[in-house]
């Protein structure tokens, strides 16, 4: 493989089969809540945590089935962190996925119960699919996810991120440079590396990588979560609302400190591209798989969505 978006484009259909066996029927009682759930979800994404973990796993050797149900359980947990994301006490957005988010569509207390169904449902597909696997793997997988969920994770991160809002407003002169770095790198590597470094790392879970594989895989994961949210940074200022399906210029609106705001446009493409060199540099420890990962390494230094 040596283009990501294509493997992308590929595993889409495998992943959304995975989603859809794996969420509840849009019919059954309480039917509001199943289709909230799945408004959100089939709403478009990009399924990129769900393509790390099978490109992951399958550096090991494991199974595409079985490492689809961890990525469908990661997308979920990434679905509810985006609804709770846009809800007004957070980044109040109107737009995700193309589609109005989901207060907006189906009012706010859906989309709190919708965010939390949806981290339930995760960790219940986790701890009892695939249902071949041993138990000791399905209790690693949960305790995986939760690690990266929590407050050492991304709910972490995302309070660091409100501590943080209205930081940039101001004159840049007048910016305590050297704390604002430090606390920018703990926000994104937290609110975003976080899960994607969980997505690596249960690729090595379920392929068997052992201690030392799992952990070599999850330094990569660290390392592609901080490229992919300078990346997402990057977008928010240059981006538009068709290509991102998202409302672009919210981050400086709000006062984020986020890479752009700090570095400028040119300063955060200078910190992607050193991101995405100690990614390569770890990706040539892997036993296989090389070429798909610094192909996807790639496609986050360039993305435009
Ligand atoms: C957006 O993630 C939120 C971040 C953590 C940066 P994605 O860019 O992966 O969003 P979708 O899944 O494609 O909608
Ligand atoms: C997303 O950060 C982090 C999580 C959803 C956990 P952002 O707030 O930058 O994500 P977008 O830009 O709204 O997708
Ligand atoms: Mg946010
Ligand atoms: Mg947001
Ligand atoms: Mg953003």
């Amino acid at each position: 493989m040596n283009d990501f978006p294509s493997f992308l484009a590929a595993l889409r259909p495998e992943v959304d089969e995975a989603l859809d066996r794996l969420l509840p029927d849009a019919g059954s009682e309480p039917a509001e809540i199943h289709e909230a759930m799945r408004y959100s979800v089939f709403a478009g994404g990009k399924r990129v945590r769900p393509a790390l973990v099978v490109l992951a796993g399958e550096a090991w050797g494991g199974s595409r089935e079985e490492l689809l149900v961890g990525g469908a359980a990661l997308e979920m947990v990434h679905t509810f962190s985006l609804i709770h994301d846009d809800l007004p006490a957070l980044d109040d957005d109107d737009l995700r996925r193309g589609r109005p988010t989901l207060h907006r569509a189906r009012g706010e207390a859906m989309a709190v119960l919708a965010g939390d169904a949806l981290l339930n449902r995760a960790y219940e597909v986790l701890g009892r699919e695939p249902a071949s696997a041993p138990p000791e793997q399905r209790l690693e997988a949960v305790g995986v996810v939760a690690d990266a969920v929590g407050t050492a994770g991304m709910i972490g991160g995302q309070v660091f991120d409100l501590r943080h809002e209205g930081d940039l407003d101001g004159d840049a002169a007048e910016r305590p440079a050297h704390p604002a770095v430090r606390s920018l790198e703990r926000i994104h590597r937290l609110k975003t590396g976080a899960l994607i470094e969980a997505s690596t790392r249960l690729g090595g879970v379920y392929a068997g990588a052992g201690p030392e594989g799992t952990e070599q895989l999850g330094g990569i994961g660290a390392e592609l979560g901080l490229l992919f949210q300078i990346g997402d940074d990057i977008l928010d200022e240059v981006g538009s609302s068709e290509e991102l399906g998202k409302t672009p210029g919210k981050d400086r609106q709000a006062g984020k400190l986020t890479y752009p705001g700090l570095f400028g446009l040119e300063g955060s493409r200078k910190k992607a591209l050193q991101a995405a060199d100690r990614c390569l540099a770890l990706i040539e420890g892997l036993p296989s798989g090389r070429e798909s990962f610094r192909a996807l390494v790639a496609f986050l230094v360039h993305r435009g969505s």
